[in-house]
């Protein structure tokens, strides 16, 4: 009899999917059959002790970087199509700075950090089919690393899945944009990718042993030397970088101890009517998706554990065409990365500061990015230019939260924000040119604010 999980096996298999993509395929299927599988309950949780501080590791001797960053591949996860923000393709695609995308950044951190420590320090782009093009294309634009191109790949495709109809979970079929029954199975995929794309093979062959992976949009996740020889010297199989919670973390993955194991918790694995998931003061610690992987010990994980290591589903309900809210709801079953803490024995995390989790998820965070509250370094950090906590910017979601929004919005460019704490929009308000916010400002529109207004 075909049931869900043989549909959807079968046409991930006729569309090439390989082994290893088969048997994680086949482990998501089976997890979503089992609605209780991943599930953390607060109650069988216990909060971290105090992690190792990236603040307290010694700087490393130049020699000893060199020779541990030689042996490093940058890899950014870059295959999702930022969707949040009415995107159908990489969000690191977008301008931050005038003339600078994400990528363009990126490229400069790496490119400096190769150059200060005379290190390979080779650049990899985990892509979806969708991301790969462009982002490939953009890379271009830097010719030191065509040079990497030579040797090493820039990029590595992740795999696809079959989209399942909501209703009975078989895969859909959409016939108008076939391409739009496929999606990628979230940032959890790349350990397989890796494996099936031979990229594994490949980088431990030219003598990488770790690979630091993290999200394509967060520009604080630049590569320190601290941490590289940390996990070299004291031969840690995987290591997150966690911050310190706050009230803005309540939706994020935290971390805890689940039978005497660290594991993340994300907002997929709370039971129903659990409320332990949102006390930040318990968890404390919480996931940046900055990652540190000895590829060593993932390929011993892999001989014996083909689908990588055994990360908790996370169900996403979304429309099959994402841009039409019309269209027949889906299910796509994806996974997190960083839940690997959970699942490779010996993982750490270690306490790195607020500055190495910058993450762009939102409107809002792409304003404060983009606006002079950040200056954009020649070795690509966006160096704060404001005392204290920095601008929290809060624009209402029903007319901001698409970039075509913003591009309507403040069709003259961001205000300043150097001096702003807070910026709460709510309903239509058109910013004119050379606005400047400072300390806290609510604007409720419609209106529109007129060029030059200095708003306090
Ligand atoms: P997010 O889920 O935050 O961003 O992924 P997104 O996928 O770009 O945006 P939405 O959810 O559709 O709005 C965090 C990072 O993980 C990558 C993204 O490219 C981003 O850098 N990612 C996500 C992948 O590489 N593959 C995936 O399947 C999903």
């Amino acid at each position: 009899m075909t049931t869900y999980v043989t549909a959807a096996l079968d046409k991930a298999r006729a569309d090439g999917a390989t082994p290893p993509e088969l048997a994680g395929l086949r482990r998501r299927l089976e997890q979503l059959a089992d609605p209780t599988a991943g599930q953390l309950p607060g109650e069988s949780l216990e909060p971290l002790g105090d992690l190792p501080r990236l603040a307290d590791l010694p700087e490393p001797d130049p020699a000893r970087a060199r020779e541990v960053l030689d042996r490093v591949a940058v890899i950014k996860v870059n295959g999702g199509l930022g969707t949040s923000m009415g995107l159908s393709g990489p969000k690191s695609l977008l301008e931050v700075k005038p003339g600078h995308t994400f990528l363009d950044i990126v490229a400069r951190q790496v490119l400096a950090t190769r150059q200060e420590n005379a290190a390979r320090l080779p650049l990899l782009l985990m892509n979806s089919a969708t991301t790969r093009e462009p982002s490939l294309r953009s890379l271009r634009r830097h010719p030191d690393l065509a040079e990497q191109a030579a040797a090493l790949p820039l990029d590595f495709l992740q795999g696809r899945e079959p989209k399942l109809r909501a209703s009975d979970r078989f895969p859909i079929q959409w016939p108008a944009r076939p391409e739009l029954e496929w999606c990628p199975p979230g940032h959890g995929d790349v350990y397989t990718a890796l494996a099936a794309t031979g990229t594994l093979a490949t980088l431990l062959d030219a003598g990488i042993h770790w690979c630091f992976v993290s999200n394509a949009d967060n520009l604080g996740a630049s590569i320190d030397p601290r941490i590289a020889t940390w996990i070299a010297d004291e031969q840690v199989p995987f290591v997150m970088e966690a911050v310190r919670g706050t009230a803005a973390d309540r939706k994020g993955g935290h971390l805890a101890l689940h039978r005497g194991r660290t594991v993340l918790r994300e907002t997929a694995q709370v039971p129903a009517g659990d409320p332990s998931f949102t006390d930040v003061s318990r968890w404390r610690f919480y996931n940046s998706n900055n990652l540190w992987i000895d590829l060593r010990a993932l390929r011993d994980l892999l001989a014996t554990q083909p689908a990588g290591p055994d990360l908790p589903l996370i169900v996403n309900h979304k429309n099959v065409d994402p841009t039409d809210s019309s269209s027949p709801a889906v299910l796509q079953l994806e996974t997190a990365m960083g839940a690997a803490i959970g699942a490779i024995p010996g993982a750490r995390a270690i306490e790195v500061p607020r500055t190495r989790f910058a993450p762009v998820k939102t409107t809002d965070d792409l304003l404060v990015v983009r606006s002079d509250a950040y200056d954009l370094a020649r070795d690509g950090r966006l160096l704060p230019t404001f005392d204290g906590s920095g601008p929290v910017v809060t624009l209402d979601r029903d007319h901001y939260r698409h970039l075509s929004d913003l591009a309507r919005h403040f069709p003259h460019g961001v205000p300043s924000l150097r001096e702003c704490e807070s910026l709460e929009v709510s309903g239509p308000v058109t910013f004119g040119a050379d606005i400047v916010i400072e300390g806290t400002v609510r604007l409720t529109g419609p209106k529109t604010v007129p060029d030059g207004e200095r708003l306090t």
